[in-house]
């Protein structure tokens, strides 16, 4: 725990309020069970980059070509971060100063689209993210968004109806990417009906981008125009986006990103993603990736046994989306008592109906070193806490997070 108590010892001489802040989240992700899809835990060396001086340093602009002075290490960071990264992905363009998935997002429309541009997208009841046209998002205010669904019987994509919508609207841009979608996305089929109607492919990767990186996911590098991506789920690098893309939009993306969308880069943030990128670049990585999704999948049996019903019947991917209803409870209230219980993860929109079901991963959970066994004993920690006995198994969920603590002893 040394990098999360030495600061909070520092913090306690001089600011012992927010030094118990600090401890208390430490504490609170080390003794409950982290299964939100969209967490992880960094190493100790990620946290180190971000705590480290760089975070004093400004530096608008690109490496060589910058706004402010003693840009030298700040150079070094960034050139280092797009190095890996385009090597981890075979991308031959990336920025890596995006500060999220959201600003990615953002970066990409401004290179590609103009106000008022037709953008096809996973309609929000199924699973698409703010940025693809949610009216109270600046994506759903500038363009003029439609969206494609998914199957209501199976929750899968329809490509048939994503190509039929695609021939109907002639779209600027196909966005495909999805916070809620447990299954690998048929880029190939995206990219075919792209060029059919002639429109641009950009492929949201927020989720999947770090099965990627550990080759358990297929890449969406090859077939998009414009790949955008947070750092900090499955990839277990810090809260942060990039972009990749083709040579041909490399300008355009760069001047989207600064000075069109954003100003000053994060630098410390960007010597965080790079030290993440050569974590995932090594062996070890593909075989956490995969583990991920190995984990996700017996809970996702696991959790079907114990009566929930797994959107698309299974997962591909860390994600597993389900219903609780046969067990007598909605996502909301799921949660709520999941929560009371330590475990912690996020509702979700479902492919039918109105009510609401949960999503969670089993990044975090993974990184912790948790493999079949521990999966089988939280399916049975979730039916105990939706039976209703929280503090008894508040119990029990800590004793299983004391045999894994996520920064050592
Ligand atoms: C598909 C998708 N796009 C974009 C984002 C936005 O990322 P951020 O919250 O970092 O802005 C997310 C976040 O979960 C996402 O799932």
């Amino acid at each position: 725990m040394s990098v999360i108590t030495q600061p909070t010892d520092l913090l306690r001489r001089q600011d012992p309020q927010m030094a118990d802040v600090l401890a208390g989240e430490a504490r609170r992700q080390a003794a409950t069970l982290q299964l939100s899809a969209a967490e992880n835990f960094t190493s100790t060396a990620v946290l180190a980059a971000l705590g480290s001086p760089l975070a004093n340093k400004y530096a608008e602009g690109y490496p060589g070509a910058r706004y402010h002075g003693g840009c030298e290490y700040a150079d070094l960071a960034e050139q280092v971060a797009v190095e890996r990264v385009k090597a981890l992905f075979g991308a031959e363009h990336a920025n890596v100063q995006p500060h999220s998935g959201s600003s990615a997002v953002l970066a990409a429309y401004a290179a590609l689209l103009r106000p008022g541009d037709t953008v096809l997208a996973l309609g929000l009841p199924y699973g698409g993210h703010l940025t693809h046209g949610s009216p109270a998002n600046f994506s759903g205010q500038w363009f003029t968004f439609v969206g494609y669904g998914v199957d209501a019987r199976t929750g899968l994509i329809d490509y048939r109806q994503v190509q039929d919508l695609a021939r109907a609207h002639r779209p600027r841009a196909i966005v495909c990417g999805s916070i809620s979608y447990a299954r690998h996305m048929e880029y190939s089929a995206f990219r075919e009906i792209a060029d059919e109607v002639g429109a641009y492919f950009i492929a949201d990767a927020a989720h999947p981008i770090g099965l990627v990186a550990g080759g358990a996911a297929p890449s969406p590098v090859p077939y998009a125009d414009v790949v955008c991506a947070t750092t900090h789920k499955v990839l277990r690098g810090p809260r942060g986006g990039m972009v990749l893309c083709g040579a041909e939009f490399a300008e355009r993306i760069d001047r989207a990103v600064f000075p069109f969308t954003q100003g000053g880069a994060q630098m410390h943030t960007i010597a965080a993603k790079a030290v993440a990128f050569g974590e995932a670049a090594g062996p070890d990585f593909a075989t956490y990736a995969h583990r991920v999704v190995a984990n996700a999948r017996v809970l996702a049996q696991a959790l079907e046994e114990r009566g929930f019903t797994i959107t698309t019947g299974g997962t591909d991917t860390h994600m597993i989306t389900a219903d609780p209803a046969a067990l007598g409870v909605d996502g909301p209230t799921a949660r709520g008592r999941l929560a009371a219980a330590g475990i912690v993860l996020d509702t979700c929109v479902l492919p039918y109906g109105d009510q609401r079901g949960v999503r969670l991963g089993t990044a975090a959970v993974t990184t912790q070193g948790m493999g079949e066994q521990q999966m089988l004993r939280i399916a049975e920690l979730f039916a105990a806490a939706l039976d209703g006995d929280a503090a008894k198994t508040r119990t029990e969920v800590a004793e299983l997070t004391d045999g894994f603590p996520p920064y050592g002893e």
